[in-house]
């Protein structure tokens, strides 16, 4: 397709607001959370290849009245069987609590109303949500409606649900919403005098509010506009006061979150969208990120993320919809850090907040704290492949295994993590890091066993020694300063090695079965380094099986021995 082909075909075609000030723009950002309304179980579920079934229902229901949503629409009852029983069943068996409010959508056509209203019976507090098409495509090519004639018909809807109401057991347990479907691709003007036509016949008062709902049923400008005409709505539509603002963002520019948060810049009251931002094509706005947005500035959006993971598993199993890595806030690796530095600096900034405990949350790379949400640091945070530093391959054998390893052996050890997980091309867990600091470090006995130390104080320290050598036993005995000088030396005398004892660091370690010591010992033969650790439950002891295994680092010799 040629330049001027593709401008042909879509050209620009926004609906600029009249108003074009944009004022709303310059106000502080936002300070308080909107009203939420979850559509997951009418948008969300219409959206899904397999719609929820009764009991799949009455389970999301229930998670999302755990997590606080106070007004939730439960489907489309005059759609089908399903969505009619459900509403019956929630009713009639009085599982909604007293502090939510259900809503239900109907078209503008009298026996879907009918029908609608048959199924809200009993309800005590319930939102009729009245829509009817209003843009440009669905007047000309959909309905073959002029616009007085669509606006009549919105008029109509409203005049029956509002009969419907009067002659209903309790009109006072019964709230109004209006959409006008396609707002964003309406012309402002007209989509202005639907919604005040249909104000006039239920006449809002503050007491006694009306939604007015204004989707992007389909996402087609920038988040700017889109906010734009719903700050038009909210200046001109009357009376002020008895108007609930909402907006119903889809997602199909990707700015749905974007446009959510510019439209409550711009006076919106109300925000309908569903969990992970599920829904038609590319899905309705993520009340999660827009939630936790505002839980990221201290501002608590009144909803409960805090078992983000459990929500996110019920959800992929109640809906089938696996949830993407990289969704904010949920995704599984949306608090991973593999990069070296960025381990460093996460690593770095935790002990920086250990020490500092009431410091505000500030860690690079980390917008939120992970755990708010049920996250784990050690499995979630630092993960360790080829390309992670020193730093994050160190912090989990701290963190998780409490391993102090010295400063001098960092490297040493993140290299040989890396070469592993470059050679095995995989991501490692920490277990693996961990069975590798064993495998590779720990107790290391061949070709060299120690079998047996004793000691005694005869100018210095003298060791004598009983170990095997490549399968052949043999005894030494050597002087030294301390026991491991003793042993060592005894060792190079009976081997004929030389090296240096360069390093040598010992701490405590509980682990499961009691105390522990551990020793890292580093050795340098010319320009060659080896480390050894041992572990014992004697600390003499554990000294010395840090040499004997890094003496066998020397021996292996092997540049490729840890594969
Ligand atoms: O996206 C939309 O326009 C809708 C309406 C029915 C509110 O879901
Ligand atoms: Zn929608």
């Amino acid at each position: 397709m040629t330049n001027q082909e593709q401008s042909d075909k879509y050209g620009i075609q926004y609906m600029t607001a009249p108003d074009s000030t944009r004022e709303w723009l310059t106000q502080e950002p936002l300070t308080q959370p909107p009203i939420w309304c979850s559509v997951d179980l009418r948008d969300g579920n219409q959206a899904l290849a397999t719609p929820m079934s009764l009991k799949e229902k009455l389970r999301f229901f229930k998670l999302l009245v755990t997590l606080g949503f106070k007004e939730i629409e439960i489907g489309f009852p005059a759609a089908n069987d399903t969505e009619y029983t459900f509403c019956r069943k929630l009713i009639e068996d009085d599982l909604i609590p007293d502090d939510v409010t259900v809503q239900v959508l109907t078209q503008a056509r009298a026996h879907i109303i009918e029908k609608t209203f048959e199924a809200i019976e009993g309800a005590k507090n319930v939102i009729v949500h009245l829509y009817t098409p209003t843009s440009v495509a669905h007047r000309e090519q959909v309905f073959h409606m002029t616009q007085e004639e669509t606006l009549a018909l919105a008029v109509h809807g409203a005049k029956i649900c509002e009969a419907a109401r009067l002659a209903s057991s309790d009109p006072n347990a019964i709230r109004f919403e209006f959409s006008p479907e396609g707002f964003s691709a309406t012309e402002p003007d007209f989509a202005l005098s639907v919604c005040q036509a249909v104000c006039d016949v239920w006449h809002p008062t503050k007491a006694h509010p009306v939604i007015v709902n204004l989707p992007a049923t389909v996402e087609v400008s920038l988040p700017h506009i889109y906010a734009n005409q719903v700050a038009y709505l909210r200046k001109q539509l009357t009376p002020a006061e008895g108007i609930v603002l909402s907006v119903h963002p889809h997602n199909d520019r990707g700015c749905a979150v974007a446009s959510a948060e510019y439209s409550l810049m711009a006076g919106a009251d109300r925000v309908e969208g569903t969990l992970f931002g599920n829904g038609e094509r590319t899905g309705n706005v993520d009340l999660i990120t827009l939630a936790l947005n505002f839980y990221s500035q201290g501002i608590h959006p009144n909803l409960d993320f805090s078992r983000l993971s459990e929500v996110t598993g019920l959800f992929e199993s109640l809906t089938g919809m696996p949830i993407y890595e990289r969704q904010p806030y949920s995704g599984q690796l949306v608090y991973a850090a593999f990069s070296g530095s960025h381990q460093d600096a996460i690593a770095k900034s935790f002990a920086y907040r250990k020490a500092n405990p009431s410091h505000m949350w500030d860690v690079p790379y980390l917008p939120v704290d992970p755990s708010d949400f049920g996250r784990e640091y050690e499995t979630d945070v630092i993960r360790i492949n080829s390309q992670s530093g020193k730093g994050g391959i160190v912090y989990v054998l701290h963190s998780q295994y409490g391993l102090d390893l010295p400063r001098e052996m960092h490297l040493y050890f993140s290299q040989m993590i890396k070469m592993y997980s470059d050679r095995l091309k995989t991501e490692l867990q920490s277990s693996q890091v961990y069975d590798i600091f064993l495998g590779e470090l720990v107790n290391l006995s061949a070709p060299l066993t120690l079998l047996s130390a004793h000691y005694q104080q005869n100018s210095g320290i003298e060791a004598e020694i009983r170990f095997q050598f490549c399968g052949e036993e043999q005894t030494a005995s050597g002087i030294g300063n301390g026991r491991l000088d003793a042993v060592s030396n005894a060792l190079k005398q009976a081997l004929h090695i030389s090296y240096t004892l360069n390093t040598y660091t010992e701490h405590a370690l509980a682990d499961g079965s009691g105390a522990k010591a551990v020793s890292y010992v580093e050795l340098r033969q010319g320009k060659r380094t080896e480390w050894g650790v041992g572990l014992h439950t004697d600390i003499v002891t554990s000294s010395v099986y840090a040499l004997v295994s890094a003496i066998n680092r020397l021996l292996q010799c092997d540049d490729n021995h840890f594969l």
